[in-house]
């Protein structure tokens, strides 16, 4: 079965509304993993526009289940990554003038740079996962440099509206999922994921992570943060 890492970033983007210390991502990764959440993600971008670096400090002293740290390929971010050790992490594209990732990383192109850091990071015994859309090419460079799982991007399918659409998306996660498991790697899905359609994603067999961040901390404004990962984590779970 599926496990549910909830993104907490936009609880930090709430709290840099004020450039303030309210509300604390640590007390939101606390509720989260109360509410039965397997994993906290977080996104420690070079400008620092939500998640900073005491966030991080504080969440791998903290969180008790699985802290999974998204970050880009800069140096400066890797060497942050071997000093706090986080459980896994997970490399993504940054473009500053970007709302949220745009895009899977290019893993062929920065396929040396990849094999460095995964060295890097096995190193100090963390796990390491690229987010990639669902493409042979970047499934293989992936595997060739030694990483542990891929994050198959769901943006597309999260985008589609017509049902042709939508299953030819999730034909192709289908696809990634089998490229990569046959290359031996684990495969997590994520962005995009919402209450309405996760149904089809959690249905796909062999998909062990879910990263999960706008839908939950939305509904959690409303609802509280237990209930909206309760519910998350429940669709999950029992898919339709
Ligand atoms: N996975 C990755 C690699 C991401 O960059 C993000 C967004 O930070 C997510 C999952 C979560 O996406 P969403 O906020 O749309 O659930």
């Amino acid at each position: 079965m599926a496990l549910l890492n909830v993104n907490i970033d936009h609880v930090a983007t709430v709290r840099q509304a004020r450039k303030t210390d309210e509300p604390d991502p640590v007390w939101a990764a606390v509720q989260c993993e109360l509410a039965g959440a397997s994993g906290i993600t977080v996104h420690l971008r070079q400008d620092r526009r939500h998640i900073n670096d005491r966030d991080v400090h504080l969440l791998k002293e903290t969180v008790a289940s699985k802290l999974n740290l998204e970050m880009c390929l800069s140096e400066s971010i890797v060497k942050i990554a071997e000093k706090i050790r986080p459980d896994q992490i997970t490399l993504v594209p940054e473009n500053r003038a970007e709302l949220t990732t745009e895009g899977g990383l290019d893993c062929a192109k920065f396929q040396k740079r990849l094999t460095a850091i995964t060295k890097r990071m096995h190193k100090k015994g963390i796990l390491v996962s690229t987010f990639v859309l669902p493409d042979e090419k970047q499934i293989a460079a992936t595997a060739e440099a030694g990483c542990d799982a891929i994050e198959l991007h769901t943006g597309m399918y999260a985008n589609a509206t017509k049902d042709k659409q939508i299953e030819k998306r999730l034909n192709e996660l289908r696809d990634g999922r089998d490229m990569a498991m046959a290359a031996g790697l684990i495969v997590h899905a994520g962005h995009g994921l919402t209450y309405r359609n996760i149904g089809p994603v959690a249905r796909i067999e062999g998909l062990c992570e879910f990263n999960i961040g706008h839908s939950i901390i939305s509904r959690a404004v409303l609802t509280g943060i237990g209930p909206a990962v309760e519910e998350m984590k429940m669709l999950i779970e029992t898919p339709l």
